[in-house]
C-alpha cells in the first residue's frame, strides 16, 4: 500500500484513531511521554482535553521536543522537570516506519534523541502509526536520520558513505540546515533495505560526532496501526 492510495483526510482519520485508542492505556497518576509529530499531536491535544475536564487527574507530562513542550504547556498540561526525575509509566509517539518485529526508523520530525532518551526511560512505549507506515524490512520507505554535532560534520558524511549510505543534509524551510533542539545536524541516510539492523545500530553508536540516529530497535511495547480495516493493536513478544 502506497501513501498515495490514501487522501491526506483519510491518513489524519488514521492518524487519530491510533493516537486516541492509545489515550485509553493513560490513567490518572501517571507520568506521561508525548511524542513528536502530526500523529503524536492527536495523542497531545486528546490527553489535555482529558486532564481539563476531569478524565485525568495528578498526571506530570514529559514532552520529547521544544515544540511539543510549549504546546503542552500552553494547553495546560503539569510538565515534569526537563531532568526527568522520575520514570515515563507510558510514551506515546509516532513512528515513520515499522517493521513485523516492531523495530522502528524515527526522527522525520528531527526529535529522534529526545524521543529515544524518553523511549528508554518508559515502561511502556506505544507507536501510533497509519498502516502505510508498515514495511517488511525497515529502510524500504525511510532514510535513516543519523543527528550529527556540526563539528567536523563532513567526516561523519564520509563515514555514513562508507557504511553504504547515501546521506543528505536536511535543510530547514529556507534553505538553511536544520537544527534540531541540541544545535545539531541531521544526515538523512538512505540505506535501502537493512539487512542487520543491530550491526548498523553499533556501527553507529560507536563512531564520535555521531550524536544518535533514528533506529529504535527493541523499544517499542505496543504497535497501534489504525487503516482501512479498523485498529490493530500489536504486542511486542518479549523474552520474559
Ligand atoms: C519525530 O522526530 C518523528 O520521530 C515522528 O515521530 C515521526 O516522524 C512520525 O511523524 P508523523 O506522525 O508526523 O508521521
Amino acid at each position: 500500500m502506497t501513501p498515495a492510495a490514501f487522501s491526506p483526510d483519510t491518513l489524519a482519520r488514521f492518524k487519530q484513531e491510533a493516537a486516541e485508542y492509545a489515550v485509553q492505556f493513560i490513567r490518572s497518576g501517571m507520568t506521561i511521554g508525548l511524542g513528536t509529530g502530526s500523529t503524536a499531536a492527536f495523542a497531545v491535544r486528546r490527553i489535555a482535553r482529558l486532564y481539563a475536564n476531569g478524565g485525568l487527574c495528578d498526571i506530570a507530562v514529559f514532552a520529547t521536543s521544544r515544540g511539543v513542550w510549549r504546546e503542552a504547556e500552553g494547553l495546560g498540561l503539569p510538565m515534569v522537570s526537563e531532568e526527568l526525575p522520575r520514570e515515563i509509566d507510558v510514551t506515546i509517539d509516532g513512528a515513520d516506519e515499522v517493521d513485523p518485529r516492531l523495530n522502528l526508523i524515527k526522527g522525520g520530525g528531527g526529535a529522534l534523541l529526545r524521543e529515544k532518551i524518553a523511549a528508554q526511560a518508559s515502561r511502556r512505549e506505544i507507536i501510533i502509526v497509519d498502516e502505510v507506515k508498515m514495511s517488511p524490512v525497515l529502510g524500504t520507505r525511510w532514510p535513516v536520520p543519523v543527528e550529527v554535532m556540526p563539528f567536523g560534520w563532513r567526516s561523519q558524511e564520509r563515514y555514513l558513505f562508507s557504511l553504504g549510505a547515501e546521506p543528505v543534509l536536511r535543510t530547514a524551510s529556507g534553505g538553511a540546515p536544520f537544527r534540531t533542539d541540541q544545535g545539531n545536524l541531521i544526515l538523512d541516510c538512505g540505506f535501502g533495505p537493512i539487512a542487520n539492523l543491530e550491526e548498523l545500530a553499533q556501527k553507529l553508536e560507536s563512531r564520535a560526532g555521531i550524536v544518535d540516529h533514528g533506529l529504535f530497535l527493541n523499544l517499542a511495547s505496543d504497535l497501534i496501526v489504525a487503516g482501512p480495516g479498523g485498529i490493530k493493536h500489536v504486542k511486542a513478544v518479549t523474552s520474559e
